[in-house]
């Protein structure tokens, strides 16, 4: 099973059907398969299966009244919604695919659907001729013209004795081409080099110089760019991530080892992104023994790294570069500098320091610039972010392409 859904938070809708049984085994291999689940019920799904299961294989409290006081005081529907990287309705019966199509948002689940941005999938299950209906078939056909996906359903015997389609795919299935979902394939064929995590720059064989940069952004975005179907090689710094499944990743410590390893492999490559919080400066020397605890006072003399991304930027055969920058103040005036000076193709911008968002926390906001344009991504968890950084990321580098093209014909 491919591990496209690893760290993904998918919201399951259970509504009224036979099949509702099954969504407790669903929800069991969706987090099996690394997702984060929150189920949210019909009033008709709880005739079927209990909250109580769901919330027990889910191992997260169900959702199941849009007027929930206490729920809309935490996670109420419209943050639910935010949430959601993903929502699969399973079973979905011929009455909620009904007022899908509708745009009604007379319980939760419906209102969850109008509010996501994130895709929706439907596992209908009914009975055959509710599924062959030409009033079923309509809806289907309206909601998959709006982007709505549709798994299965399958055909078989069916729990009225029927025997036709209308079977709900099994979970296994639905897992599966859950997490197709997530594959854009908007990158495939293109090979990308990447940096991630901070450096360490010796003191002394037990000391260093470092910072807090954690790898969270820069190890989403190579899952995201796999999942484009790029392929991607990580150099890394020391950081306790899991490398992303397919991402081929070389351990660095110094930026020195850092710079050695972009510039050994960069050349295979189509786009750079250097993500890593590079030490700008490392020791000029590195003392051979532990420094004592002597003196008052202990200088260190510092000298300058080389610059990865400017470096890249410089090759006569470079590649699509981009940047970070991650600045505590003026952020859009120094990240445009940058962009300029450094000649990148494009830079994002973060801003960090006494913010929730950025270095070492799970979500991050920042400000995509590139040419004379710029667009903003409020805050959202690293992973979502990724997906939407990689989106825009594509969409340039196939823009410079084909214009490269038209200047070599
Ligand atoms: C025993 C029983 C089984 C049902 N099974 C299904 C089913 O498999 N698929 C379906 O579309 N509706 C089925 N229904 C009808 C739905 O429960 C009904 O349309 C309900 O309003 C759906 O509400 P919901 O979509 O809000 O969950 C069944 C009803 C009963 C009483």
């Amino acid at each position: 099973m491919p591990k496209r859904l690893v760290n993904k938070n998918i919201l399951l809708g259970v509504t009224g059907g036979i099949a509702a049984y099954k969504s407790a085994d669903l929800a069991r291999r969706l987090r099996e398969a690394g997702a984060c689940v929150r189920v949210v019920m019909t009033q008709k799904a709880k005739e079927f299966i209990t909250p109580l299961t769901m919330q027990a294989v889910s191992g997260n409290p169900v959702h199941d009244d849009l007027f929930d006081l206490q729920a809309e005081a935490a996670m109420g529907h419209i943050e639910l919604a935010r949430w959601a990287d993903a929502i699969l309705v399973a079973p979905a019966t011929a009455d909620f695919i009904a007022r899908l199509r509708q745009g009604e948002a007379n319980d939760l689940l419906t209102t969850l659907c109008l509010a996501a941005s994130a895709p929706i999938a439907l596992a209908p299950a009914m009975n055959q001729a509710m599924w062959k209906n030409t009033a079923t078939q309509e809806n289907v056909q309206a909601v998959q013209d709006k982007g709505v996906k549709m798994f299965g359903p399958d055909a078989g015997e069916q729990a009225c004795g029927d025997v036709g389609y209308g079977r709900m795919l099994e979970p296994l299935e639905l897992v599966k081409q859950l997490s197709e979902l997530f594959e854009t394939k908007m990158l495939t064929g293109v090979n990308v080099l990447m940096t991630a995590g901070p450096t360490q720059e010796a003191i002394d064989p037990v000391r260093y110089i470092s910072n807090a940069s954690s790898g969270k952004m820069g190890y989403a975005l190579a899952q995201a760019l796999t999942e484009a179907g790029a392929k991607v090689t990580l150099i890394s710094g020391p950081v306790s991530q899991r490398t992303p499944e397919h991402v081929t990743r070389i351990n660095v410590i110094s930026a020195k080892e850092m710079y050695a390893s972009v510039m050994n492999h960069v050349h295979d490559n189509d786009i750079f992104i250097g993500v890593a919080a590079v030490a700008d400066y490392r020791c000029k020397t590195i003392s051979s023994q532990k420094i004592a605890k002597t003196s008052e006072e202990l200088q260190l003399v510092l000298e300058r790294n080389p610059d990865i991304v400017a470096s890249v930027a410089q090759l006569d055969k470079k590649p699509f570069v981009i940047g970070f920058a991650a600045e505590t103040e003026n952020l859009i005036s120094h990240a445009r500098a940058k962009l300029f000076r450094k000649k990148l193709d494009m830079i994002i911008a973060n801003q960090v320091g006494g913010t929730e968002t950025g270095i070492g926390s799970d979500e991050n906001a920042v400000t995509v610039l590139w040419c004379e344009q710029q667009q903003e991504f409020k805050r959202m968890s690293k992973q979502k972010l990724a997906r939407e950084l990689v989106s825009l990321i594509a969409e340039c580098y196939k823009i410079k392409n084909d214009e490269l093209r038209c200047l070599s014909a």
